[in-house]
């Protein structure tokens, strides 16, 4: 996601902003910027682009001080421009501030401030943050209790560093859901998002904790909690190395990705819920949303794990909210002389937003006169640019080749699409909604029992990793689980699978089935357990070894798959957010023990922007 340095000491300032920000960039962002303080003002330089831009510009606008901060912002709110960039800027032109994370109430924030006559120039959440700061300040005349009265205000997620040029030698930070790290050296402080950005200056360092403010002067630091109380943290010392941080620990971009999940999972419906009304509110596609209640038919277009996404959605949005739904390749959709009417809704679904194909499908039903909605991970894409309403998923950038994040994040935006229409439609009642909602909002913490424990993944994919050829069956929702399960093993371990709808193994793949050919079974407890029950019994029959990703409680395939993978227990419509974890981490388990390159597998690109 973001990222964020900031600085207070003697050395110059803008070379250690940029060399930190450049030490983020592989956290991917879209513009970045900083300011510092000299001579009472704030003097902000800031881009889309690269740092390579920002330095540019610093060296054509050099700039003398001693403290300062800077941002890569990858775009939540807003298209990634040089006014979305930060840092943002109050009214009065004195306080500057980088933001990580989420401000959910912005938009009631900014409608208050407005009202006051505050005039906003960005499109950014993180405007409302830094206006709020200003009007607190106004009546304090101190910026620390500025920050603490502006976040007793916030909802959401956030790692924030500000500064004042009324307060020229103080930084103030503070998180909540977003990581900061203090580092300390003699005479100097720095506040980063990751401690990567600040290795090369110091390894002493001090881990913020959640709604921890902290003030930084030359002569020392203080922690407070957001209610005033002091706080003492432990100083630690970093022994690790800049990869290993990159990756958050993990060995891999996937692994830290696939890990990600519980936090992306929430984030992408942060701020969208509304529990007691039973419902969803997507404010991207409230200009649309007459024609979305009242359409005709949905077709959802897309390519590789982001089709598999729409599949699901097909059969969630036909089962809740009782709208015909068909989900075609893109490649296939925009050369096959679509019927297209009126009143068809066009749901294009990409993480990159840059996809070829789903691009020329797009614009495809565009021409055609369809209204065309976008299921996105990057602000600013080509594709979220083009449609006409949208849904960000919010997964943060995702760098590993093999989608994982992005893929239940797409699953997130599509159920809470579901819910919404459901609703609107009068499909679902108001009780079913909230159960929907509650357990929409119980996933991200049963993603992380199933990440609290992978050694039963581990042991499978150990047992697995030679094989040549592999089979995924699943049924309903989690049919196109077994797809995106098949096409995970396939990108990164190159073992060929298939995935197949259970029962369709009859009509063909089974002629495949012997002793040594895996079979993973996607059998959670839902409407259609019993008839997979059946189908894992043709596998057994002859002779083949299941392994079988199943509830907890499921004495019946507990007794008759070889292997157990199991998972907790959710709504039917919601189990591809679960059953996908585990799929993805046996690819790539049996990926690394092949000895493939995981992050990068050969042939295949991140954003194939080719036809
Ligand atoms: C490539 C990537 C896949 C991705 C697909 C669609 O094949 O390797 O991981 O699912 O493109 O990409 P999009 O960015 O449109 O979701």
């Amino acid at each position: 996601m973001c990222g964020i340095v900031g600085y207070i000491g003697l050395q110059e300032v803008a070379p250690i902003i940029i060399d930190g920000l450049k030490r983020l960039e592989y956290r991917g962002y879209d513009s970045a910027g900083l300011a510092v303080l000299t001579n009472g003002t704030v003097n902000i330089l800031k881009r889309a682009g690269k740092v390579a831009d920002l330095e540019t510009l610093v060296e054509m606008h050099p700039i003398a001080a001693t403290i300062g901060i800077g941002h890569t912002r990858w775009a939540t709110h807003g298209e990634p421009n040089d006014i979305n960039a930060h840092p943002h800027i109050d009214q009065t032109g004195t306080i500057a501030l980088v933001h990580n994370g989420i401000i959910e109430n912005h938009g009631a924030i900014r409608q208050r401030l407005e009202r006051d006559g505050i005039v906003f120039n960005t499109q950014t959440d993180t405007e409302s943050l830094v206006q709020l700061i200003s009007a607190f300040y106004d009546i304090t005349q101190n910026l620390e209790q500025a920050v603490r009265l502006a976040l007793q205000e916030i909802d959401g997620t956030f790692g924030i560093v500000v500064v004042s040029s009324r307060e020229p030698g103080k930084l103030i930070a503070a998180r909540r859901g977003s990581p900061l790290v203090l580092g300390i050296n003699e005479g100097e402080y720095f506040i980063a998002s990751d401690a990567s950005a600040i290795i090369g200056h110091t390894r002493q360092v001090i881990y913020l904790e959640d709604d921890d403010v902290a003030t930084l002067t030359r002569d020392g630091y203080e922690v407070k909690t957001l209610g005033d109380e002091p706080v003492e943290h432990q100083i630690e010392e970093i022994t690790y190395d800049i990869e290993q941080i990159e990756k958050g620990g993990f060995e891999h971009f996937m692994l830290k990705e696939i890990h990600e999940q519980a936090q992306t999972i929430m984030d992408s419906m942060r701020g969208r819920i509304m529990l007691e009304k039973g419902t969803a509110k997507l404010g991207g596609l409230r200009e649309v949303l007459p024609v979305l209640n009242n359409a005709r038919r949905i077709i959802i277009t897309a390519c590789g794990t982001s089709w598999h996404a729409g599949l699901v959605g097909e059969y969630m949005l036909e089962h809740y909210a009782r709208i015909p739904v068909e989900v075609e390749y893109a490649s296939e959709f925009r050369y096959r002389d679509p019927i297209i009417n009126e009143d068809d809704v066009v749901i294009v679904i990409s993480q990159s937003g840059e996809t070829a194909d789903t691009l020329a499908a797009l614009r495809e039903a565009k021409k055609r006169g369809a209204t065309v909605v976008g299921i996105c991970n990057v602000v600013g894409s080509t594709i979220a640019r083009e449609t006409h309403a949208g849904v960000f998923i919010h997964a943060g950038p995702e760098i590993g080749v093999a989608s994982t994040k992005a893929f239940t994040a797409q699953l997130v935006a599509l159920s809470l699409l579901t819910l919404m229409l459901g609703r609107n439609r009068g499909f679902i009642s108001i009780e079913e909604g909230r159960q929907f909602a509650a357990e929409l909002l119980s996933i991200p913490d049963k993603v992380t029992e199933i990440l609290s424990d992978t050694s039963e993944i581990q042991e499978v994919a150990r047992r697995y990793s030679q094989v040549t050829n592999a089979l995924y069956l699943g049924r309903g929702y989690n049919f196109p689980s077994a797809l995106e399960g098949a096409l995970k093993l396939k990108e990164i371990s190159y073992i060929h699978a298939e995935g197949y709808p259970a029962a369709e193994m009859k009509h063909g793949p089974i002629a495949l089935i012997d002793e040594n050919m895996p079979v993973v079974i996607i059998a959670p407890q839902d409407r259609i357990h019993e008839k997979v029950i059946s189908n894992i019994q043709e596998v057994k029959a002859r002779k083949g070894l299941v392994i079988a990703i199943v509830n907890h409680e499921d004495a019946v395939i507990h007794a008759l798959a070889d292997h157990i993978i199991a998972i907790p227990r959710t709504v039917d419509f919601l189990t591809p957010m679960l059953t996908s974890i585990p799929l993805q981490l046996l690819a790539y388990y049996i990926a690394v023990l092949r000895g493939c390159n995981v992050d990068q597998p050969r042939n295949l690109a991140k954003s194939v922007t080719v036809e």
